[in-house]
């Protein structure tokens, strides 16, 4: 090829790039034709793509393009320490679906384990392969500290003010006069769920963040039943932390059960850790065992 040809070539090839990005259509063309490289390049030079730092590689370069996530680095997650935040890896307590061997009889060491879920009662699964898996069993155990915030896995979930809300939750959760004399104060006292422990209100008095984590209020009935992020997502959006009737669903009941794993993770650990993320993507996409 002599110089000319080939120049005259770039040089058509730059004007159609060019163009390209004229209209929006021609642009998504453009994206499906480009293969990742060519498009990680174009959205350099276009100052579309900011990478720094290792959580902004996972979201720019993995999960925002859908790479698909094989399985063996899923395997290699759940066998390395420290994988989403200090501590064993998850193996080292759920590698049997024998509950005498493994935690719950959850089985983390192979696919269709890790698909199976817990096997011991109540066996459950972990997630539903296709969705988003962050307010399911195996989101809720990755990212959620228990509360108090702060409160040791070793505290025992067995102790009858947890059960006393349980039973208030199932009963339909209603504003009598058990709830004002019972149950409220629970939320409102120091050191009713473990030594040492600041009450719930503490830190969730009102929905203003700050001071009020998650813009949660659980001084009263009606902030109890208004939920979170009200400010943040709506009111119609709040997440409600008490669906009457089914304590299990509800995230009040859910946080003072359920420890972040590893158990003994800091609680001021990163809750979005890349890994944690590429773990959920991988879900996302169906679970795939390859
Ligand atoms: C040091 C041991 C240990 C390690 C390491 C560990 N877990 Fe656990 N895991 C437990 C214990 C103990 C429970 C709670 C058992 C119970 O409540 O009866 C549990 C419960 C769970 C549950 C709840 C299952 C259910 O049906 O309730 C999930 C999910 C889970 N672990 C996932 C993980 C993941 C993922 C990792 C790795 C990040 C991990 N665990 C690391 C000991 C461990
Ligand atoms: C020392 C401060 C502190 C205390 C005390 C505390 N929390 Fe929290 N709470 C937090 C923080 C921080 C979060 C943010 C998420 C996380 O770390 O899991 C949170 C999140 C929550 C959420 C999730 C809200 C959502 O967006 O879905 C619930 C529910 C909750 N707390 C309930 C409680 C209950 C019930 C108590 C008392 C048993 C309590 N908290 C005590 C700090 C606290």
């Amino acid at each position: 090829m002599t110089p000319t040809t080939y120049s005259t070539i770039l040089t058509a090839a730059l004007c159609a790039a060019t163009l390209g990005f004229v209209g929006a259509a021609q642009a998504d063309d453009d994206e499906n034709t480009m293969t990742l490289s060519e498009q990680y390049a174009d959205d350099l030079r276009q100052g579309r793509l900011h990478v720094e730092g290792d959580h902004a590689a996972v979201t720019e370069l993995i999960l925002k393009k859908n790479l698909p996530i094989p399985y063996s680095y899923v395997a290699q997650l759940m066998a390395t320490p420290n994988a989403f935040g200090s501590g064993p890896a998850c193996i080292v307590c759920h590698a049997s679906s024998d509950p005498n061997k493994s935690y719950r009889g959850l089985d983390l060491s192979t696919c269709d384990g890790i698909k199976a879920g817990s096997t011991q009662s109540p066996a459950r699964v972990l997630f539903v392969p296709g969705e988003d898996p962050k307010r399911e069993i195996i989101g809720r155990h990755l990212r959620n500290n228990r509360m108090p915030f702060g409160v040791s896995f070793s505290v025992s979930k067995d102790q009858p003010e947890i059960q006393a809300i349980e039973a208030w939750i199932s009963g339909g959760a209603v504003n009598d006069d058990h709830f004002q004399k019972n149950i409220l104060p629970l939320f409102n006292t120091d050191n009713v769920f473990a030594e040492d422990m600041p009450a719930c209100s503490t830190c969730h008095m009102s929905n203003q963040e700050p001071p009020s984590f998650h813009e949660l209020d659980l001084t009263s009935y009606d902030g109890i039943m208004l939920g979170a992020d009200s400010v943040a997502h709506g009111v119609d959006h709040a997440t409600k932390v008490i669906i009457p009737g089914q304590p299990e669903l509800s995230g009040v009941f859910q946080h003072l059960t359920e420890d972040r794993m590893p158990p003994g993770i800091d609680p001021t650990e990163d809750r979005d850790h890349p890994n944690t993320q590429i773990l959920f993507a991988w879900i996302k996409q169906g679970a795939q065992c390859r």
